[in-house]
């Protein structure tokens, strides 16, 4: 377990205190604005319940979607306050504004219930961190906690420009998204694998840097391996293809030998005649993509030997698909792997973007010890950056 340097809730006495929260409720909705998928705010709960069972009395407060600072009403935070309130099993107050004098005073007539800010992006000083906003959202409470770390990217006013004003500390959520991915890039048991899908390999360039450093074997799928496999000079037919990142790849597997990480490819992949989900496909052996064809999904060989390595870890990171998994003819990739990591007797830790909607997909959620509830956050955190939000928290 790493230590981490900043202080939580449980370094601090929140009896009887108004407590600002900062949580990442930016969760789907659908037409009807109902919420998809509430991982975000069961993510959310420990916390919460932290604060009610400790006598303090939270105000929630989170974007939803990017208005741009104008009020969009399809963008309005009360059915998350509603979802919410169904998973607390209390009543949540979703207010209209989130800062000014009749905010005030529905915290101050509402000390039972739960208050849920309206979103914060409504507001132009949000993502401008203007720090007038930010005093009066602080005006609110007298302590701030943060928990929103898929929001832990951005300095914003609800992130950083209000730990000027408050004693503020973490919530659990981002506690443990801190321990559980900072502590990949420190002590995995070993062997770590890491497998990284997706469609581009730009986005993956900086974590793949960092695995360098620490893990043992890289197994790579999704459309971002075409660009790996193309800069070893084979043929990828029609497959999706970053050209202007074949140089930096290159240098990326030369420092993967120098390391003595293994960097592994497909061995084979089921390829389509066009990109649609309905189109006539079968499997090829990688060096072997027909002109005209694009690789959706890796094939059975390569599944079997992932799953292989995957049995002997000890430790395994996920991020990324292997395939078009929305698209039955090529889900067997990504839901192949992911069988095999929920199988695998070791850590499992999935960070954000795609995979966690596959693992939703094929109802696996719960087999893996930890899926992380940030994207963004996630990969810069696993790049060895800093996050803003949580430097700005109080020292311990
Ligand atoms: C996310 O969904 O990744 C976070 O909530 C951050 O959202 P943003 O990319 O709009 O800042």
């Amino acid at each position: 377990m790493i230590e981490l340097p900043k202080k939580t809730i449980r370094d601090i006495d929140v009896s009887g205190k108004k407590v600002l929260v900062r949580v990442d409720f930016n969760v789907p909705l659908d037409i009807e604005r109902n919420v998809v998928d509430d991982t975000r705010i069961r993510g959310a709960l420990p916390t919460i319940r932290y604060l009610l069972d400790n006598g303090a009395r939270p105000i929630l407060m989170s974007h939803l979607g990017r208005p741009k600072g104008q009020v969009v009403e399809s963008l309005r935070m009360a059915p998350v306050g509603r979802r919410l309130a169904e998973l607390l099993d209390r009543p949540v107050l979703s207010l209209k504004e989130c800062i000014g004098p009749r905010v005030k005073e529905a915290v101050e007539e509402n000390p039972d219930k739960v208050i849920l800010l309206e979103n914060l992006r409504f507001y132009p000083g949000e993502r401008e961190n203007l720090a007038d906003f930010a005093k009066q959202l602080a005006e609110l409470a007298d302590i701030y906690v943060n928990d929103a770390f898929g929001t832990s990217h951005r300095a914003h006013a609800s992130t950083v420009g209000v730990t000027v004003f408050l004693p503020s500390v973490m919530g659990l959520l981002m506690e443990k998204e801190l321990e559980t991915l900072g502590g990949l890039l420190e002590s995995p048991e070993r062997p770590f694998v890491v497998v990284l899908g997706g469609n581009k390999v730009s986005d993956k360039l900086g974590v793949i840097d960092s695995f360098l450093e620490i893990a043992d074997t890289i197994l790579t799928g999704g459309g971002m391996c075409f660009t790996v496999i193309s800069s070893m000079g084979l043929p990828i037919g029609d497959s999706v293809v970053e050209e202007d990142q074949i140089k930096q790849i290159s240098s990326v597997m030369k420092k993967a030998r120098r390391k003595g990480v293994k960097v592994v490819v497909p061995m084979d992949f089921v390829v389509a005649d066009r990109f649609d989900k309905d189109a006539n496909f079968r499997t090829v052996p990688t060096e072997s993509i027909p002109d005209g064809w694009l690789g959706l999904d890796i094939g059975p060989a390569t599944i079997q030997k992932y799953c292989e390595i995957l049995s002997e870890a000890k430790t395994i990171f996920w991020n990324g698909p292997m395939g078009v998994f929305e698209w039955p003819s090529f889900e067997n990739g990504t839901r192949g792997i992911a069988d095999c990591i929920a199988l695998a007797d070791a850590t499992t830790v999935v960070g954000g973007g795609d995979s966690d909607a596959a693992l939703r997909q094929f109802g696996l959620e719960d087999d893996m010890d930890f899926v992380s509830t940030g994207g963004g956050a996630a990969m810069r955190l696993l790049e060895g950056k800093k996050l803003p939000a949580v430097e700005a928290l109080t020292d311990r």
